[in-house]
């Protein structure tokens, strides 16, 4: 059991997805309200994409919890890879069918059309770029079928830019870029976790100097600062276990950021 005041900050920044644990910066609060208002436009489908860490899945997993107040809507947050998998799971989770014969599109249409929802289904798929071509095709003719609206996340990396020009440049894609924050947003991120969570005193501890010290180390990626936090704050509770005396609790020294940044990778020794 441990009764450290870090352990609680150190938890905070835990790499994990949870819509609740959802921190609202300007310029993403702004790109989820596109999202929001492009999910009920008909004949589009959405293609959220970004560097990893930049808050995809978190995102997708927001649009989750908020709509499923008002509509069907599905998250697929593991791909199905197998594209017979892929469409008797849909039709088993959307259109409650549980089929015997083989799933062709063809047939996965019509079990699809016989159902009709008022509102068309919503399905987010997660990291898209595990799927192959011929299965974001199909995902596509499902889509212009007006049977499902799809919106889908890709982690871009250099060599996968190539792909998402080829595959989703097209008219039907809406596509929408998530960043990594600026030093700006990722005070507000920081500050607004701690917070949060009632974590005062440790909040205070950051200033300005701390933070752009975490933003040019992290480059303001989200993952990468959930682990350079997580580590800093584990180190804090190391020390308040085994050498408390070295501990100042009313500011944050870069030397201990340096040390966590070591202990991650970010700064190697
Ligand atoms: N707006 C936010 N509020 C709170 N936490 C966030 C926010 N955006 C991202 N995070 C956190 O940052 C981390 C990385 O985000 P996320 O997993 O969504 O990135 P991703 O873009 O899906 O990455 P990948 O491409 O590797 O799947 C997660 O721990 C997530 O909880
Ligand atoms: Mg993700």
């Amino acid at each position: 059991m441990e009764h450290s005041l870090f352990s609680k900050p150190r938890d905070l920044f835990l790499d994990v997805v949870n819509p609740k644990d959802y921190v609202q910066i300007d310029s993403i609060a702004h790109i989820y309200q596109s999202l929001k208002s492009s999910v009920q436009k008909p004949l589009k489908m959405i293609l959220l994409f970004g560097r990893p860490g930049t808050g995809k899945s978190m995102l997708l997993h927001k649009l989750h919890h908020d709509l499923s107040k008002h509509q069907k809507v599905f998250m697929f947050d593991i791909p199905i890879v197998d594209e017979d998998d892929f469409l008797r799971v849909l039709a088993e989770r959307i259109f409650a069918y549980s089929p015997r014969e083989t799933m062709t599109l063809t047939r996965f249409l019509e079990i699809a059309e016989a159902v009709s929802y008022t509102d068309v289904p919503i399905v987010l798929l997660d990291e898209a770029q595990l799927y192959s071509s011929s299965l974001m095709e199909k995902i596509r003719l499902i889509s212009d079928a007006r049977v499902i609206k799809f919106v889908i996340t890709l982690h871009k990396t250099d060599k996968e830019e190539i792909i998402a020009k080829e595959h989703f440049q097209t008219r039907i894609w809406e596509s929408i870029e998530l960043h990594n924050a600026t030093a700006e947003e990722l005070k507000i991120y920081i500050q607004k976790k701690l917070l949060k969570a009632n974590c005062f005193d440790v909040a205070n501890m950051f200033n300005d100097k701390n933070i752009k010290l975490v933003a040019s180390l992290t480059k303001g990626n989200f993952r990468e600062t959930n682990k350079l936090l997580f580590s800093l704050f584990s180190l804090y509770c190391w020390y308040e276990e085994n050498n408390p005396a070295l501990i100042q609790y009313n500011a944050l020294k870069s030397k201990w950021i340096e040390m966590a940044a070591i202990h991650t990778g970010l700064i190697h020794a």
